[in-house]
């Protein structure tokens, strides 16, 4: 029997500081009408001064753990593998997964970074899968964490309505594929001459950090929104597709997509290029925004806590995002339980 990669543990957290629209439009030339309509957003988290990635890593890393032991039917709960997928580090360098795994009492396991901005998260799954399939690791916790708020330009009003702050984690547990959890494949693709469209100019090797850059404000994350907008719906839709056919799901259909939350406008429209209903796609924008590699854990977590998300069901995960990048991975949602205490904010009732 084919060796798999099995989801069985799922946590997620966003810090408590809450930005509204009403709160953007007092300091920026915006509405919340035009950011409920053009994006689906009404509100996002976003860090305090001092904070950093990791901190909001630990804390869905954590909840992600305690998951797989509530959720474990075997003894062997020890991780050997940390995966961070996340494009705002604690520092350009080293890599944050070390820090998180000590932080997280790991012991010497390993750990490091992904970085494919909004589609971390899934490169990040098939590289832990990858290494439990070849007997690398045994058992993997893959983070997806970010804080946008850090390397936003405060007085750009279209990237401050759309992003937020915040991490969700999965453990994946060596198994057999035809398990409930089991990953069922990836798609994976990217496009470097599309790199300029969504990026942070200065501060790597090519603009390196100076005076003048921080002056122009190249150290600002920039995005070309119109263009991704295109190339978001084109490259999920057909990655998605893509990946239905691989698994043989063309026939039975796909009851949830979890795409990465960009724009409610996207998603609707990547639903429509699949011929699925807006019920079918899971939405979670509209509490936090777009949260960059964080933000299909996040919405996973939510729709499992909301119970729009049920075992059994054949659940499709797609994301896009800066290279360009995209990828996506299928799998039969386990029966999982997510242990208090949760992220309060992530309630849909409570939102
Ligand atoms: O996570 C990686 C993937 N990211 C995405 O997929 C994001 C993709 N892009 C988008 O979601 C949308 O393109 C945006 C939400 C970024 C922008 O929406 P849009 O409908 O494409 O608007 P636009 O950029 O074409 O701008 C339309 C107008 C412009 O004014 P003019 O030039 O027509 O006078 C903008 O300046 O809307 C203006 N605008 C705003 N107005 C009020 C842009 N941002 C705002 C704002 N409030 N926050």
């Amino acid at each position: 029997m084919s060796r798999a990669a099995v989801v069985c543990g799922l946590g997620a957290w966003v810090p408590p500081t809450v930005v509204t629209n009403h709160d953007l439009a007092e300091r920026l030339d915006t509405t919340d009408e035009w950011i409920r309509t053009r994006t689906g957003i009404a509100r996002r988290h976003v860090i305090e001064r001092g904070q950093a990635t990791s901190d909001l890593a630990v804390e869905a890393g954590r909840r992600a753990l305690a998951s797989a032991s509530d959720n474990g039917t075997d003894d062997d709960h020890e991780v050997d593998l940390v995966v961070l997928a996340t494009s705002t580090p604690d520092r350009p360098c080293p890599g944050t997964a070390p820090t998180v795994a000590a932080r997280l009492g790991l012991g010497a396991v390993a750990a490091f970074d992904v970085q494919a901005v909004c589609t971390g998260f899934v490169y990040a799954l098939a590289t832990a899968a990858a290494m439990l399939s070849a007997g690398t690791a045994r058992r993997a916790l893959v983070i997806g964490a970010d804080t946008f708020s850090t390397i936003l330009d405060p007085e750009d009003r279209t990237t401050r309505a759309i992003f937020g702050d915040g991490a969700g984690a999965v453990v994946l547990r060596s198994g057999q594929a035809h398990e409930p959890g089991a990953l069922l494949g990836f798609d994976l693709g990217s496009d470097g001459t599309g790199e300029d469209l969504i990026t942070v100019r200065a501060g790597g090797s090519r603009q390196r950090s100076t005076a003048e850059q921080v002056h122009a404000a190249d150290h600002f994350f920039t995005m070309a929104g119109r263009a991704v907008f295109t190339q978001a719906v084109l490259n999920m839709s057909k990655s998605a597709q893509t990946l239905i056919d691989r698994v043989g799901w063309s026939e039975s259909g796909v009851d949830r997509v979890v795409a990465h939350q960009a724009n409610v406008r996207i998603l609707r429209a990547v639903g429509e290029q699949l011929g699925l209903a807006d019920e079918q796609m899971v939405i979670h924008l509209d509490r936090v925004g777009n949260t960059v590699a964080g933000s299909i854990p996040l919405a996973l977590a939510d729709a499992v806590t909301a119970g729009d998300l049920r075992p059994g069901q054949r659940v499709l995960l797609t994301g896009f995002g800066g290279g360009l990048t995209w990828g996506s991975t299928a799998l039969i949602w386990p029966d999982l339980t997510l242990p208090a205490p949760h992220a309060p904010t992530l309630r849909k009732e409570q939102a």
